[in-house]
């Protein structure tokens, strides 16, 4: 707001205290300005300063400020033209996804954060415990964490009596729900110790994950299609403003592009046409390109961007080697019938499948892993009693904020970044 006073404005001899970062009250007529970069301002009678902001050491000074510094003081970036945005459209992000779901008969369940199971089996957990800070003032000693006869710790002596973790995905939990009361979703927040430095990936970050019963892959893919046209389309139509300054100031081009996500089909291409395509394809990548071997960054981003032009495209059947213990097995014996949804510059935004409600199947998968099935023994239950087809999908919601305001680095979608190496505020 351009505020503009006069000699005669009440409070006119306080304007020396007023530096950047001080707060003030105003109070004057609202009318139309003269200055070309806004609409209105305010013609202010009265002005009294609240808080002062001291000028030789308020860290966010008028001329801008890069990503990186903000990033060392994000209690302040806030009030930045830029994170009050992404403030905003995080927030209507979350409220239309509530409504999809809502709208559309899933149940809100609440999945534990605190959990004994790794739902992805990639061993990504962080250890809650309370051995360290319980067994000796000031911090632990090595030698006071309670160790089994043949030295391993004893997690008997812990707070639940056995290892536990901050869950990397409420997938599990949800699927209870999802066998009982029919679609379900959850949202919150998901722990992952990965080493992952880069500018896609936290250690804290929201997820999305809805359950659908009595429902197949291709159920999966429409409904995670249709749901994100959905929040693309609400922040389009609600939050102008604020997607007018990610078009200018941002990303060029992104209403455009946001447009087309909402109007166009998703291309739907299965994993071994999209490894044809990467070895036919003219570019070099950094790492190899095998039917077997996991899609890279690279790739994903070369098959959105390059091969489909901008348009999200879904892969499914992956192999079943490079995916989780859970997802359902094809006929052919190789792939399961899992999908992951790529967007461009983000990568993979989505990732699902169709659980395997086959009991004999899901048992031999976790012999093949060398999963204990005893600790999936609730897990198991949903397939011995009344098993349903069924299927999900998990979406990082910092990735999908990334998505849609054009922010390059995921540290800047979430107000206080968890990464290797940083926890501050
Ligand atoms: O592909 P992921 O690991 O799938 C699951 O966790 C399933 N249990 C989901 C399900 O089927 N219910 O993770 C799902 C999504 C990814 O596509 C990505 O968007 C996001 O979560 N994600 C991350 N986002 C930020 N930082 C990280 N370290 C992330 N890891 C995954
Ligand atoms: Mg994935």
């Amino acid at each position: 707001m351009q505020c503009v006073l006069t000699p005669d404005t009440e409070g006119y001899d306080q304007i020396d205290s007023i530096a950047t970062g001080a707060s003030v009250l105003v109070e004057g007529i609202i009318a139309s300005s003269q200055g070309g970069k806004q609409k209105v301002e305010l013609k202010v009678s009265k002005i009294i300063v609240i808080g002062e902001s001291d000028p030789t050491s308020f860290p966010i000074q008028k001329k801008r400020a890069s990503r990186e510094f903000l990033r060392t003081v994000a209690h302040l970036r806030p009030r930045t033209n830029t994170f009050g945005a992404v403030a905003r459209v995080r927030n209507a992000l979350a409220y239309a996804t509530h409504k999809f779901f809502q709208d559309n008969g899933f149940v809100w369940v609440a999945s534990p954060i605190i959990t004994a199971s790794d739902c992805e089996g990639a061993g990504e957990q962080f250890y809650v415990t309370t051995l360290i800070s319980n067994s000796a003032e000031g911090g632990s000693l090595v030698k006071d964490i309670p160790s089994t006869k043949d030295g391993r710790v004893d997690w008997s002596q812990d707070f639940f009596c056995k290892p536990a973790f901050l869950t990397v995905s409420g997938q599990l939990n949800g699927e209870t729900y999802a066998t009982a009361l029919s679609d379900i979703y959850t949202f919150g927040p998901t722990f992952r110790a990965e080493n992952s430095n880069t500018s896609r990936h936290l250690a804290e970050f929201w997820m999305i994950e809805p359950e659908l019963a009595f429902a197949d892959l291709n159920d999966d893919m429409a409904c995670a299609s249709s749901y994100l046209q959905y929040v693309v389309k609400y922040i389009l139509e609600n939050c102008k403003e604020d997607m007018d300054f990610f078009n200018t100031w941002i990303e060029k081009g992104i209403i455009d592009r946001l447009n087309d996500v909402v109007e166009k089909n998703f291309v739907h291409l299965s994993y071994s046409d999209a490894i044809e395509l990467l070895v036919g394809s003219k570019k070099k990548f950094e790492f190899p390109v095998k039917w077997g071997l996991d899609l890279q960054s690279e790739h994903e981003r070369y098959i959105t961007e390059v091969a489909f032009g901008g348009r999200p495209v879904i892969i499914r059947d992956y192999p079943k080697e490079i995916k989780a213990f859970y997802m359902r097995q094809n006929d052919d014996g190789k792939t399961v019938a899992a999908m992951d949804l790529l967007v461009p510059r983000v990568g993979e935004l989505i990732g699902g499948s169709q659980r395997e409600e086959r009991l004999d199947y899901l048992e031999g998968r976790l012999d093949e892993l060398n999963l204990n099935k005893e600790s999936y023994w609730w897990y198991l239950d949903l397939r011995r009693y009344g098993s349903v087809p069924h299927a999900g999908f998990g979406l990082g919601f910092e990735r999908l904020v990334q998505f849609a305001t054009g922010m390059d680095n995921i540290r800047d979608t979430i107000p206080f970044p968890r990464v290797p190496g940083s926890a501050e505020f």
